[in-house]
């Protein structure tokens, strides 16, 4: 069911969270399925929603920095002044992945020494967080390695029936999932690109921050290799193929095809399409990013044979944008 975010059903909510079940609400980014990440059960709850694997680890969201002492160590020499430099960044989309404290139950993390942590700044992810006084553990409300939703349709659509409540924030503002960044090394490592960006990190931090490299596609699956399992070649992808237009040849391409811009008239090819969707009518980077998830959501329930998306260049918040469209594009 999806309703609106009242106080009164935001109380609900965390009044269900506590008592261990598991709802979905808005943050910043997309929606997320939460429970309280204390309670290992409930955790197990949002793996078998999502039919997620047991080793992917989850993000767990709290309202304010003083809480991570709760459930990281931050013990390390260096380290509380490294996450002092980056929570200058919070709340946002940013998730920083610390050592974590043998209080917080493994099932939270997959099993890892380490636990990713995020301060949203929506008003309905902070009153929720607030009110249900525990750490909420949350992955995007999606079933695993499809599209993130970006408004409640989307989760209710994703989940019918098995999701019994939706707090409804309206459409998300930014529309990709947080950054990841890790901490358990230095200099950091970025292990998923977002709203915050590279830039950002290195000048928040004042050290040098790597990139991942992500999972070669094809090769076996070794969850002990696979550093942040957000990293998988393939995901955030719709059931429709998806193909980024600079690297299909347009004479050879099948009867229905959508397509999706990033600016009125940008790449556009010449040719007929079933649909077409522009994301943003001046090619703005943070309008593209709020609008693609909703884009590939419909183009994917009309029943396409391709998805043929734009492309922009990989810096800023477009590292993020073509990151997911790079894994969305990675056959099955
Ligand atoms: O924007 C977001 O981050 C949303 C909202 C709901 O907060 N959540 C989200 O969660 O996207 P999820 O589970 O779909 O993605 C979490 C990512 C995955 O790539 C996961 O592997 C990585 O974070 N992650 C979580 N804990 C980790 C850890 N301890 N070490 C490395 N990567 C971790
Ligand atoms: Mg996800």
């Amino acid at each position: 069911m999806i309703l609106t975010a009242t106080d009164e059903n935001i109380a609900k909510a965390a009044q269900l969270i506590t008592s261990g079940e598991v709802i979905a609400f808005p943050t910043e980014t997309v929606y997320g399925l939460g429970a309280n990440a204390l309670n290992p059960t409930a955790v197990k709850s949002i793996f078998e929603l999502k039919q997620r694997p047991s080793y992917n680890p989850l993000i767990v969201h709290l309202a304010e920095p003083a809480q991570i002492q709760t459930i990281a160590d931050t013990s390390e020499p260096g380290l509380e002044n490294r996450i002092k430099r980056l929570a200058a960044l919070w709340p946002g989309p940013l998730s920083i992945v610390l050592p974590k404290r043998p209080e917080l139950p493994g099932v939270v993390t997959g099993g890892k020494e380490s636990v990713a942590i995020r301060i949203p700044r929506h008003p309905v992810a902070q009153r929720l967080l607030r009110k249900a006084q525990v750490p909420i553990a949350a992955p995007s409300a999606n079933r695993f390695s499809s599209v993130s939703p970006t408004c409640a349709e989307h989760v209710a659509h994703a989940f019918g029936e098995d999701l019994a409540y939706i707090l409804d924030g309206g459409a998300c503002e930014i529309g990709l999932e947080s950054t990841v960044v890790s901490l358990l090394s230095t200099p950091a490592v970025l292990l998923r690109p977002g709203a915050v960006t590279l830039e950002q990190l290195r000048e928040a931090l004042d050290e040098d921050v790597l990139i991942a490299a992500p999972k070669p596609s094809g090769s076996a699956l070794d969850s002990s290799q696979i550093l942040s399992p957000g990293m998988l070649a393939r995901h955030y992808a719709p059931r429709t193929p998806v193909a980024l237009v600079s690297k299909v040849e347009m004479s050879r391409l099948p009867k229905r095809v959508g397509y999706i811009g990033f600016a009125a008239g940008s790449n556009a090819p010449q040719s007929s399409f079933a649909a077409a969707i522009n994301l943003s009518k001046t090619g703005d980077l943070h309008e593209v990013a709020a609008n693609l998830y909703r884009a590939l959501h419909e183009l994917d329930d009309m029943g396409l044979d391709l998805i043929l998306v734009d492309s922009c260049e990989e810096h800023g918040l477009g590292r993020a944008i073509m990151d997911r469209l790079q894994r969305a594009s990675t056959p099955g």
